[in-house]
């Protein structure tokens, strides 16, 4: 393999696992939010989430870079957008606590489902169908 499919190909791997931790910490976020009602445990796993979608967010950029994507920038719009919202409602948050609730963890969660079916998925099918020799 070449180096700049050597590239592509471990920024998938962390990429993919970063997925599966956000999936992970958005379904214990609704259940820290809607079982436990839990305003200090909703915050921190918040700021877990905050933390790896920013980093998820800056290496699927430098993926989108790397294979030469032609819809970056409506992508790249959407990572900021989501970054502001996820920010905003932290900081919301941090000045009252009680005041996290389920009603905010399903809007996490669909602010993600959306951008992963509008953006995401045709980028993977994008590097799918240009990266057939990387992508099992
Ligand atoms: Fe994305």
């Amino acid at each position: 393999m070449d180096t700049h499919s050597h590239i592509v190909s471990e920024l998938l791997k962390s990429v993919s696992r970063e997925h599966l931790t956000i999936k992970a910490l958005h379904y214990e976020l609704n259940e820290v939010s809607s079982i436990l009602n839990n305003g200090n445990a909703s915050i921190k796993l918040l700021g877990e989430l905050v933390s790896v979608v920013c980093t998820h967010i800056e290496h699927e950029e430098e993926l989108m870079r790397l294979v030469r994507y032609k819809s970056t920038l409506p992508h790249n719009e959407s990572h900021n957008e989501i970054i502001r919202f996820l920010t905003s409602m932290t900081l919301e948050c941090q000045r009252n606590v009680s005041q996290f609730h389920y009603a905010d963890a399903a809007s996490v969660a669909r602010w993600i489902c959306e951008h992963e079916e509008e953006h995401d998925n045709p980028l993977y099918e994008f590097i799918k169908s240009s990266y057939s020799h990387i992508c099992m």
